[in-house]
């Protein structure tokens, strides 16, 4: 796999995302070999617990923006691709625990929402920021922040689209526990180590009740914001959004 580290410790999988030049961006390359290293991790046996994380100094800074610039067929494609492996996250047996360095922003944030613990290093930074580009979130957040931080921060998270800090996401709830950079993938792994000593059949129907339940009420939300993504994608002002930020400038918007 190019754009993914995958790694065995103990009973541990350790996927570490590698585009560190793009910050961990998601194209549909990183998003195929993120897919084959979560099915050998839920395929292998030995294995009782996943770690994703970033590689460099990122986490994930969401979706790659140039995919957005390709016709709809093929940004409907990359969609479909995206919610796929973040369903199979949402779906596997084992728990799944996002190590959070840096950015999490946009579909990176998003990637965060779909595991089961997020941990974060002290310097992570959160945001649904897909507004800044003329489009909304296409993966879950619009929903998933809703049910976690409730209406008014999920308000302001995803319409004013600022970065915030990672004791901020633990006040929220989005996170369990933030931790000094130097001890992120430690604190991570001994997460990963406890939920390891627990029954795996018992671990992983708590895991299919929560995301069952929360996805059946969820389900409605979640099918409106895909495709409310398409609108905004293929508006003028998303053109606009995606070509200020490839083109390093500040958007007009035009209307
Ligand atoms: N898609 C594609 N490329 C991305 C990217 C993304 N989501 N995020 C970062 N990159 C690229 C940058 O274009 C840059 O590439 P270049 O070196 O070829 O110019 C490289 O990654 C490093 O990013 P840079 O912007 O130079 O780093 P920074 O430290 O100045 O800023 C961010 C970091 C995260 C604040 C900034 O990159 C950013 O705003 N990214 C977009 C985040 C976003 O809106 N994500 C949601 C997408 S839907």
């Amino acid at each position: 796999m190019k754009y993914v580290a995958y790694e065995k410790r103990e009973r541990v999988a350790i996927i570490s995302l590698s585009r560190p030049e793009k910050l961990n961006a998601l194209n549909r390359e990183v998003l195929a070999d993120l897919r084959k290293a979560l099915e050998e991790a839920e395929r292998d046996p030995e294995v009782r617990a996943v770690v994703i994380t970033g590689t460099g100094k990122s986490f994930c800074a969401g979706a790659d923006i140039t995919e957005f610039t390709r016709g709809s067929a093929d940004i409907g494609r990359f969609i479909e691709l995206g919610r796929e492996v973040f369903e199979f996250i949402e779906n596997m047996s084992k728990p799944v625990i996002a190590a959070v360095n840096g950015y999490a922003l946009g579909g990176g944030f998003e990637l965060a929402l779909s595991c089961d613990f997020v941990v974060a290093s002290s310097n992570a930074a959160f945001g649904s920021t897909e507004i800044n580009l003329g489009i909304t979130p296409g993966w879950g957040a619009t929903q998933k922040l809703a049910a976690i931080a409730g209406l008014a921060k999920a308000r302001e998270i995803v319409m004013l689209g600022e970065v915030f800090s990672a004791e901020e996401a633990l006040k929220l709830g989005i996170v369990h526990k933030v931790v000094q950079p130097e001890r992120l993938m430690d604190e991570a792994i001994a997460l990963a180590t406890k939920l390891c000593q627990k029954s795996p059949v018992a671990l992983s129907i708590a895991k299919l009740v929560i995301n069952r339940s929360v996805r059946a009420i969820l389900a409605p939300g979640l099918e409106l914001e895909r495709s409310m993504f398409y609108v905004a994608v293929s508006s003028e002002e998303a053109r606009e959004g995606v070509s200020a930020f490839l083109e390093k400038r500040k958007p007009k918007w035009q209307s």
